[in-house]
């Protein structure tokens, strides 16, 4: 059981300064003891203490590439990840990535599926992220990661587009959501045209946390032969639970259905990536809905790495 931690204080791929500060909060609440206390032997990154703190610098002139903002400086962020993610797993450690906004699922993602190329992906979200540089309103990248992890951005904008270096690396037929109830248009007709398994809040309603995480790996790893990659948005959750963040939608995950589908994917034993992320300790109205959000990030980390109740 070895994990490495990477760090990233990132906020390009949206608008909201603060969000580049979650891995510092993350980290000086406890996460990587409470890792080790689990068992895990934090191994490599840069300071051989299991942790490496990634930096970023601005591009000048980050011009919008069509609707995309901050173009360059997502891409590069993200392919600087992704080499960082790839030695991670290609070592054989399980990779934890903490944001830092969605978009560095560009890098992470692609980092894990390198070493492990049958991997399938859990997306847990109130949002798909599924918009590609055509349909995206917002322009924020971290709304479109999974576009590019899946290759749906028409060609003729990737050809020249600074993301040259994304190579798509997942089939539609490996990715599951769970959480969904704010999509736009673009993602919706996606979902549908490629039969994405997609559980929204009406589904967890209906079945239960239990049946939808089961029918989720039941149409994304059948034979529950692949290795798992499993990226948490904290806005997956109720904004009770985790209030700062960007982009909250009401109505989401309790707290322990979201700690449900960690102990399930642990339960697995099938863990290769994780990344948690959108936790943004500037959006937190008091310093209680700052911490609230950062404890329950920190106990989804440790609910996927195997802590149980018992
Ligand atoms: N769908 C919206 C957009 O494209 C919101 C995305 C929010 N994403 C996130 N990682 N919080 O901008
Ligand atoms: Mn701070
Ligand atoms: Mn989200
Ligand atoms: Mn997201």
């Amino acid at each position: 059981k070895e994990i490495t931690v990477i760090a990233a204080p990132f906020s390009g791929g949206q608008p909201r300064g603060g969000v580049e500060d979650g891995p510092d909060h993350l980290l000086k609440a406890g996460l990587l003891n409470q890792v080790r206390n689990l068992g895990w032997k934090t191994v490599g990154g840069s300071t051989d203490t299991g942790l490496t703190v990634m930096s970023f610098t601005k591009p000048p002139n980050d011009t919008d590439v069509g609707k995309m903002k901050q173009p360059r400086y997502v891409s590069n962020a993200t392919q600087t990840l992704y080499k960082e993610t790839a030695k991670v797993s290609k070592s054989g450690a399980l990779s934890l990535l903490i944001g830092g906004d969605h978009s560095l699922a560009i890098g992470s993602v692609s980092g894990v599926f390198e070493a492990h190329p049958d991997a399938c992906l859990l997306w847990i979200d109130a949002h798909a992220d599924l918009n590609t540089p055509e349909t995206t309103e917002s322009g924020n990248l971290h709304g479109c990661p999974v576009s590019f992890l899946l290759g749906l951005a028409k060609s003729a904008e990737m050809e020249d587009s600074v993301f040259r270096w994304v190579k798509p690396c997942l089939a539609t037929g490996r990715l599951a959501y769970i959480g969904l109830r704010d999509l736009d248009a673009g993602e919706r007709a996606f979902i549908r045209e490629y039969n994405i398994a997609a559980y929204t809040m009406h589904h967890v309603d209906k079945f239960g946390i239990g049946r939808v995480v089961e029918m989720a790996l039941d149409r994304i790893n059948p034979d529950k032969a692949r290795p798992i990659h499993l990226s948490f948005d904290v806005d997956a959750l109720d904004p009770i639970y985790t209030p700062a963040t960007g982009t909250p939608v009401r109505g989401g995950l309790t707290l322990r259905e979201g700690c449900y589908i960690c102990e399930a994917v642990a339960e697995t034993g099938a863990l290769v990536g994780m990344d948690l992320v959108e936790t943004n300790p500037a959006l937190g109205s008091t310093d209680q809905a700052i911490q609230e959000t950062v404890s329950a990030g920190l106990s989804l980390v440790r609910c996927a790495l195997g802590e149980t109740l018992l």
